[in-house]
């Protein structure tokens, strides 16, 4: 990927579905640039001195898809500004500056999503010659729901990548961010595969890495209301809370709400898809009770027009489908009324629509 146009995978346009280039779970031993990326010592050089990327907030799970299943939502998401610093050891990243609602985070990029991922990409690249500094601005709340450290992981890995004129491949990318979910919420892509490669990602396996992009219609209404309550869910602990064991009566209605859920997408059956959204019942069920009111905001959700509404990700955000922003701006009040009453939390709504594009460069400066 040299730029932000070649970013997006190239989908058949008479299929549905496309398939990005798979990997096994990267393999340095293996794993060749193309020679075009190399220096004579080996080692790819930087296009640029400087680079900023974007990466959308996503939706994972979608009622019965968990932790294979997501989707970008655009408008929100988290920026990176990258560039080669001298004060930096070589080969090494530092994290200079967090703004927004990164106030919590380490600044040790061991320890923090954005400063994992670019390891991981660097060493990808075997970067030894320079040192970069990263400072990154999050525009999601942390523990959301919304794949606030999926988005600092596709904005980071996204970054290094085009400073280097963007040598690895989405999927690859997708494995480096992997990395940092892994450490910092649990081993799931359903966040940082979509927000790398934007609209709706299936995650058909894990080992070795396969993704599926499936195609939304370009010319049906879809609008998500996303519903934040000020009450934190760390992603940790709601999948503590998750069954070891489910029982073969709830396998086979989950597997079923989900093919729904896919054949929806595919379709842009918009009734199907809010359905299928609604139906789950394994994950949903054990994490509704821990957020306050959420049984009460799906209700109100339906009540008021929407197609489906379950939990965003690991919650506490809930989430609901329309094709109509309008009746997406009161289906937010309703279940912001909803979390008032019921959960004592107070919440704010946004209507948002699919982001197709994915994590992206915004803005370079040459070298
Ligand atoms: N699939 C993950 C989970 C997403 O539900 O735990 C977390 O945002």
């Amino acid at each position: 990927m040299t730029s932000v146009c070649c970013f997006q995978l190239k989908v058949n346009p008479t299929s549905s579905i496309s398939k990005p280039q798979t990997h096994l779970r990267f393999n340095p031993s293996t794993f060749a640039l193309p020679s075009s990326s190399y220096s004579k010592s080996g080692e790819p050089q930087p296009l640029y001195s400087s680079v900023k990327s974007f990466a959308p907030a996503t939706v994972a799970n979608l009622g019965p898809g968990f932790d294979f299943l997501g989707c970008a939502v655009d408008g929100i998401g988290d920026y990176v500004n990258l560039r080669i610093d001298p004060e930096v050891h070589p080969g090494e990243v530092s994290i200079s500056h967090i703004s927004g609602a990164g106030s919590k985070l380490s600044k040790n990029p061991l320890w923090n999503c954005a400063g994992i991922a670019a390891i991981a990409v660097m060493k990808m690249l075997k970067v030894r010659s320079v040192g970069l500094s990263l400072s990154l601005e999050k525009g999601l709340p942390l523990g959301s729901g919304l794949g606030s450290s999926a988005a600092s992981a596709a904005a980071a890995a996204v970054a290094v990548n085009e400073l280097f004129g963007g040598p690895l491949s989405t999927s690859e990318l997708v494995i480096a961010g992997l990395e940092s979910e892994a450490k910092v919420s649990g081993y799931h892509a359903d966040n940082v595969a979509p927000s790398i490669l934007g609209g709706f990602v299936l995650i058909r396996s894990y080992d070795p890495l396969e993704l599926m992009q499936l195609k939304f219609p370009h010319d049906k209404n879809l609008f998500f209301v996303l519903v934040n309550p000020e009450f934190e869910a760390p992603t940790k602990k709601m999948r503590a809370a998750l069954p070891p064991e489910i029982t073969m009566s709830h396998h086979v209605w989950n597997s079923s709400q989900a093919g729904a859920l896919v054949a929806s997408v595919l379709q842009g059956d918009l009734n199907g898809l809010g359905k299928a959204l609604s139906s789950d019942k394994i994950v949903e069920p054990r994490r509704a009770p821990l957020i306050p009111g959420m049984g009460a905001v799906k209700k109100a959700a339906i009540e008021a027009g929407a197609f489906g509404c379950t939990i965003s990700g690991a919650g506490p955000t809930a989430v609901a489908v329309t094709d109509n922003e309008e009746r997406g701006r009161e289906i937010g009040e309703r279940m912001v009324e909803a979390f008032m009453k019921e959960g004592n939390l107070k919440a704010l709504a946004m209507v948002k629509q699919l982001d197709r594009v994915g994590a992206r460069l915004v803005s370079s400066v040459p070298r």
